[in-house]
């Protein structure tokens, strides 16, 4: 399938607690407030059996292990795709999308150690090819992110995995954004929250159509 030739797509991307819920919240007051068109949505969910989905990977009852795991994230993210982000694409509007596909190259791959040819290939096949036009990287040492976490409330399945594996993790994202420096913007989550949004709103409008500032 052919990436759609209107719209924006965007993702946040780093580990719990770095404040990706924060600033997607301003960056949407920003959105609204400038009436651009715009859509969000998060991973996994964003569709009734992306929901479902989410339930079972955050249920800390349940142990699953990293295969099953990633094709859970990737069924999510393929019904994610053709029911809600190419559509709205397709509109034209600003796609914002809390965590895509480098979570589960980072989580699954650099965290759990799946074969990162595996995982480009079936993500392929779930997203159609589709890659956010720009990446959000909340960079954060993970001491400081399971603290943040942790001070809200009952951690989930993921917030209970070792320090270890946070660390390859934000290993993981880096390298990602490494890879692909055009498409990622990588800040430091420690930075004041307003400093955040104002530096990612500039992105952002840097990236929008004119038609639409
Ligand atoms: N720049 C910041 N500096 C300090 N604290 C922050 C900053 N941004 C967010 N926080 C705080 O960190 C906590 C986590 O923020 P938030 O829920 O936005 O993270 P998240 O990345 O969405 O986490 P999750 O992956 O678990 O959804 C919140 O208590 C929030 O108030
Ligand atoms: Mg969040």
């Amino acid at each position: 399938m052919s990436q759609p030739d209107r719209g924006l797509f965007i993702s946040f991307e780093g580990p719990e607690g770095a404040g990706k819920s924060t600033q997607i919240a301003h960056l949407l007051r920003h959105l609204e407030s400038e009436s651009v068109p715009h859509t969000v949505t998060r991973e996994p969910g964003g569709t009734p059996l992306g929901t479902r989905v989410r339930e079972v990977l955050l249920d800390p009852e349940l142990t699953i292990d990293p295969l099953p795991e990633f094709l859970l994230y990737s069924a999510s993210r393929a019904q994610l795709v053709t029911n809600v982000i190419r559509p709205a694409l397709g509109r034209g509007e600003v796609v914002v999308c809390d965590r895509y596909a480098d979570s589960s190259l980072a989580y699954q791959g650099f965290g759990r150690g799946l074969n990162a040819g595996l995982l480009r290939g079936i993500t392929a096949a779930a997203t159609g090819g589709l890659w956010p036009d720009l990446t959000v990287l909340l960079d954060l040492d993970p001491v400081i992110g399971l603290e943040r976490a942790a001070r809200r409330g009952q951690p989930d399945r993921l917030e209970q995995a070792d320090l270890t594996f946070h660390q390859r993790l934000r290993q993981g994202f880096l390298k990602l954004a490494e890879a692909e420096a055009e498409r990622f913007l990588v800040l430091d989550a420690t930075l004041d929250e307003a400093d955040l949004e104002k530096t990612i709103w500039e992105a952002v409008q840097s990236r929008l159509p004119a038609s639409e500032i």
